[in-house]
């Protein structure tokens, strides 16, 4: 069902708060120069008494892990035009939007602009109030799904850089389709589990190993315990998101985001748009999903008509 689109809520008058600022790193060695300890604290990554603990520092490392690898990107696009657009799919409590806008944004003043995309009403509205309490007049929440976000009027027309982080299940999925109908220039992801993939897999195992020479060569194995073919269906997903990506032109690169050691969904997979040639990387694609039975997904991780429309336009 096709959710109707909201503009976000006035946020509710808030007292204004006094937002103190990092002057040295003295106090928090883990806190940057100019940034906001409010924010900090609003966020919950800074205790009321201005300490930092165990998971917040972890949090912390994580989101400055992530903003190094952003901020080139941002450069890059700026170098080329004034004013960045990003938008931050299944965005949560925003801990990246808020603090990606603190260190980078919030001192542009060229129209740069985040916007966090997020089911979660509630979350929503607390972001917006804290935009609008902080005066970040660049930020915008929007009660949207992501697959919705795509065909919303309350978003721009290009959009330059596009991220998901843990975005849950296939929402990875619609923000590669949303990155691929915008022409994002970057496409930064960390997926979630996707657990679509395992089913197919495990719905045409008779057919996938019928098709092929996997039975004789002990692969059925990946088969037999349902968590090792939910784990395969995972990494399978990722590298067939990887050679989409190709497909339509862009240069991948796979690395692994530090701090998030406790959690098996730390690979980081960023895109950029290079005008590649794109035959190999929709051959192998094709090839990847006859060879294990997964034909039904092309629609999933493939689409002709973006591609040829992506083929046309030199970003
Ligand atoms: C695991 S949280 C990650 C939040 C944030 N990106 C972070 O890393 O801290 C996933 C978020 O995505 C939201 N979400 C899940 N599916 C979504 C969809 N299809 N469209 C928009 N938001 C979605 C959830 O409500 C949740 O807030």
């Amino acid at each position: 069902m096709k959710r109707a689109e909201r503009a976000p809520k006035a946020a509710k008058a808030l007292p204004a708060v006094a937002i103190p600022v990092a002057t040295t790193t003295e106090q928090h060695p883990d806190i940057r120069p100019g940034q906001s300890i409010a924010l900090l604290q609003e966020l919950h990554i800074l205790t009321r008494d201005g300490k930092l603990n165990q998971d917040s520092r972890r949090k912390l490392k994580q989101v400055y892990h992530l903003v190094q690898f952003i901020e080139p990107l941002l450069e890059q696009v700026l170098q080329d035009h004034a004013g960045v657009t990003l938008v931050d799919h299944g965005a949560g409590k925003s801990y990246l939007g808020f603090i990606l806008y603190d260190l980078l944004f919030k001192n542009l003043q060229n129209g740069s602009h985040i916007y966090g995309i997020e089911t979660r009403d509630e979350l929503v509205q607390k972001s917006q109030e804290l935009a609008t309490r902080f005066a970040f007049p660049g930020m915008s929440f929007l009660n949207l799904s992501v697959a919705a976000s795509t065909g919303s009027t309350l978003l721009p027309q290009q959009i330059d850089v596009v991220t998901a982080l843990h975005a849950c299940n296939t929402a990875t999925d619609d923000a590669i389709h949303f990155a691929l109908t915008k022409r994002a220039r970057f496409i930064v992801l960390v997926p979630c589990c996707q657990a679509e993939v395992a089913s197919v897999l495990t719905k045409n195992k008779r057919q996938a190993l019928k098709n092929n020479a996997l039975i004789g060569n002990g692969l059925a194995e990946l088969w037999r315990h349902p968590l090792h073919t939910r784990e395969f269906g995972s990494q399978i997903t990722n590298v067939l998101r990887c050679l989409q990506l190709e497909a339509h032109g862009y240069q991948v690169s796979v690395t692994e985001l530090v701090g998030w050691e406790h959690s098996m969904k730390n690979e980081l997979i960023v895109a950029s748009y290079k005008n590649l040639p794109r035959q190999r990387p929709s051959e192998r694609l094709q090839q990847m999903l006859q060879t294990l039975g997964l034909e039904e997904m092309g629609q999933r991780f493939f689409s002709e008509q973006l591609a040829g429309a992506t083929a046309e336009v030199a970003i």
